[in-house]
């Protein structure tokens, strides 16, 4: 039914500072474009009014679900609960010698935030440059990309704890920061981020050393790469590699490189001397789940409307209408054959919602 796929609230209410919708679409919510429902989505444009939305029987027995700008999720069925959508806005600067403290509303997209923190020369993010989602969504899993995590710079975490049902400030040792991770994922619906503050300098000692970048540099013909070159670097290779999710459906990387015991990596690199594969600082090593994935044989498979995407191998695309299980399924498979092929098992990196 054509009224099912478009983003057509049965019910909408105004409540001051947040708006309800009922049995919502989230399909112009979710980049993997999945077509799938919420019995209740609230907008909150008012950080404040969270007690007060979170007090609302229907609310508070039920399951509830934070979203930003849904790039990281895989609906596998209808949420048969509250989704949150923060949509607050805002940016407060201090600056503090030649530090800058930043605390920024949770609804704020992440690439524009980066940019506008170059554009008042602020160092820093430069390496995370165009990742798609809310300012909110970073620390839950630790955005990283080009040798930089967004933990580095993040000085504290502000949220709405329901669990103790009060302002909960995290700072960055209660986040609990890890590779595409921290303690928001492992309490999901505890908290609900608001703000988070950031602590960015003037200038720093830039990463050039992650594969392409120096090589990037090269090409723009930049000897003194200011953040704002490197920044463009990103850009160009990010453009390059991944899939842009305003033209194909995908949620960036679908899989975590995997972290095995330095043993079976090095098995693996016995046997595979071409393995892209990096020993850690903790004696274990991470290897390239892109690698494994080509490496048996998923880049650019489809079955039906699901598959890999054929720029990088660990992107999970949706090339027009596959439905949440049907990429679920082909998600699996991919699971299943590199398990086959070389023993180790991928997780998904993003969060995956079962129905119910
Ligand atoms: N590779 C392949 N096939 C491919 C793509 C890559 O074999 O199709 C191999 C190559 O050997 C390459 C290596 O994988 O050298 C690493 O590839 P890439 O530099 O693209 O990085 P990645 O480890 O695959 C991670 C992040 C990305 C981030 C890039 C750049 C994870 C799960 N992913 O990917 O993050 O942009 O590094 O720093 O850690 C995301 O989290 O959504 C995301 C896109």
């Amino acid at each position: 039914m054509l009224a099912d796929r478009i983003d057509m609230p049965a019910e909408r209410t105004e409540m001051g500072g947040y708006t309800l919708f009922e049995n919502a679409s989230l399909a112009a919510r979710n980049t993997l474009r999945v077509d799938a429902r919420a019995k209740l989505l609230a907008e909150v444009r008012e950080a404040a009014k969270l007690p007060e939305l979170l007090e609302f029987p229907a609310v508070r027995n039920g399951k509830l679900l934070v979203l930003g700008e849904g790039s990281n999720i895989l609906f596998t069925g209808d949420f048969d609960g509250t989704v949150v959508a923060m949509a607050t806005r805002g940016v407060h600067v201090e600056q503090d010698g030649d530090v800058a403290r930043i605390a920024v509303a949770a609804g704020e997209r992440w690439d524009d935030f980066v940019r506008w923190t170059l554009g008042q020369g602020f160092a820093g993010l430069e390496n995370l440059i165009l990742i798609p989602g809310t300012v909110g969504a970073a620390p839950i899993q630790n955005i990283g990309a080009y040798g930089t995590e967004v933990a580095e710079f993040i000085e504290s975490v502000e949220a709405w704890d329901t669990l103790e049902q009060r302002v909960a400030i995290l700072d960055r040792a209660a986040c609990a920061f890890a590779y595409r991770d921290s303690v928001f994922k492992h309490q999901p619906g505890r908290y609900i981020v608001t703000a988070v503050r950031f602590a960015l300098p003037r200038s720093r000692e830039l990463r050039l050393d992650y594969a392409g970048i120096r090589e990037e540099l090269a090409r723009m013909g930049v000897d003194k790469p200011a953040p704002f070159h490197v920044a463009e670097a990103v850009v160009h290779l990010r453009t390059r590699k991944l899939p842009d999710p305003a033209v194909i459906g995908n949620a960036g990387s679908f899989f975590k490189n995997p972290i095995v015991d330095a043993s079976v990596g090095e098995a693996l690199k016995d046997a595979h001397p071409e393995l892209a594969a990096w020993p850690g600082s903790d004696g274990r090593w991470k290897l390239s789940a892109a690698w494994l994935i080509e490496a048996s044989g998923f880049k650019g498979q489809r079955e039906g409307d699901a598959g890999i995407s054929n720029r990088h191998a660990l992107v999970l695309v949706n090339h027009g209408h596959a439905t949440g299980p049907q990429l679920w399924a082909f998600a699996q498979r991919v699971i299943e054959g590199v398990q086959a092929k070389f023993g180790v098992r991928l997780e998904p990196e993003p969060v995956v919602i079962t129905a119910g």
